[in-house]
């Protein structure tokens, strides 16, 4: 049998399950690609560390630029914006894969990713960068991609909705219930970007890109975190037979002067205790999608966490060795029509 070399950047809560499980299933996910997976190295800040045992130290590098060099397919588990956005653009170049959960990235300069790998003629993969374990981005960028898009609406970061859960059934404070949600590994390596809104108006950006077929960036969304909820508004909400969730939604809006476009926001919202999202618990997420011919669809699963996402990135890397082993390549964002952002939308 062939082999295909996979490199991992990033092994903290995502990337050491993404190991985990191409290890542990390498005959099973040979089977299912047609050439056996060889891990030929993990790049981490800090080759010292002491990790999970199924990280074999001789694979750890801090060299992640040689490393993609050497690579078929490249899954960036590291997050932030450098270096991992020099280490996709170098791996694309070198023609290798890449399979990223790093939505900050994706919606500050996913064009430049999406032109890079088109150029290259090789796949990029994003399925865990929205709403962790849940098929999302591959519904709404392939299985949509004929049909007519008007709205999407949900919840995408699961700390906040695990904080909120929280401060709601067990009385606690905003930064304890933080604190637990990073001690489960739900949480961004800056919280902040959580709690403010960051996270969730990242992934509604790339949702909307998707969906609407536009651009739609980090600054188009109006994003308002849950910094600002209290204890007396949870329990407010409560009373009046209400939970607050944090809501991501785009849909197709008209400005004050008549022109057509796409609004984007994540904000705050009670929502009636009786409405299915009412009941998207912990961590957990949840994704309305309203399309013309489609209907109504709804997507719910574990929105965070390690092994959860790990298997979303495993998707992808199937996906993407599959079409290096059989030729072909998936989907490409390199035309985006011409529907326009419109300035953005307040709640
Ligand atoms: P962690 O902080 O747990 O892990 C980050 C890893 O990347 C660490 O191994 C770290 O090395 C390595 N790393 C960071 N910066 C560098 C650098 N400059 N050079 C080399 N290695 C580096 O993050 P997560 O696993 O939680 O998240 C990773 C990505 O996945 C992010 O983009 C995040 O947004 C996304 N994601 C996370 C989810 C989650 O539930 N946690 C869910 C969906 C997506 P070292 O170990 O040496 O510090
Ligand atoms: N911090 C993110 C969240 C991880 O809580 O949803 C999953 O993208």
């Amino acid at each position: 049998r062939p082999s295909l070399r996979v490199a991992v950047l990033g092994c903290g809560v995502v990337g050491t399950e993404v190991v985990r499980l191409l290890t542990t299933q390498a005959d099973d996910l040979a089977a299912r690609v047609g050439a056996r997976l060889e891990l030929v190295g993990v790049a981490v800040r800090d080759v010292d560390v002491e990790r999970d045992p199924v990280v074999d130290r001789a694979l750890l590098t801090a060299d992640g630029t040689t490393l993609v060099e050497k690579a078929d397919v490249v899954v960036e588990v590291m997050g932030g914006i450098e270096p991992a956005r020099s280490l996709l653009l170098h791996a694309i170049e070198h023609g290798a894969s890449v399979v990223t959960a790093n939505k900050a990235l994706l919606a500050q300069d996913g064009p430049t990713l999406y032109a890079a790998a088109d150029a290259a003629g090789t796949d990029l993969y994003f399925e865990a960068a929205v709403a962790g374990a849940i098929p999302i981005v591959r519904p709404v960028r392939e299985s949509l991609a004929g049909d007519h898009v008007r709205r999407v609406l949900g919840i995408v970061n699961g700390t906040t909705n695990y904080v909120l859960d929280r401060m709601t059934t067990e009385g606690l404070d905003l930064d304890q219930a933080v604190k637990e949600a990073q001690a489960l590994g739900y949480a961004e390596a800056d919280p902040t970007a959580d709690v403010e809104g960051y996270d969730a108006a990242a992934k509604a950006a790339i949702l909307a890109s998707l969906a609407f077929h536009t651009r739609v960036g980090l600054d188009d969304v109006h994003r308002e975190g849950i910094t600002a909820v209290t204890a007396d508004d949870v329990a407010w909400a409560q009373r009046t037979g209400h939970v607050i969730k944090l809501l991501a939604i785009a849909e197709r809006g008209e400005d004050a002067d008549g022109t057509s476009g796409v609004q984007v926001r994540v904000h705050p919202a009670l929502i009636r205790a009786d409405h299915p999202l009412a009941g998207v618990r912990g961590a957990f997420n949840a994704v309305f999608v309203e399309a013309e011919a489609a209907g109504e669809l709804m997507f719910y699963g574990r929105g965070a966490g390690g092994v959860p996402t790990a298997s979303a990135v495993l998707g992808d890397v199937v996906s993407v060795a599959r079409h290096r082993v059989l030729g072909g390549r998936g989907p490409v964002e390199s035309s985006y029509a011409a529907l326009p952002v419109l300035p953005a939308a307040a709640a």
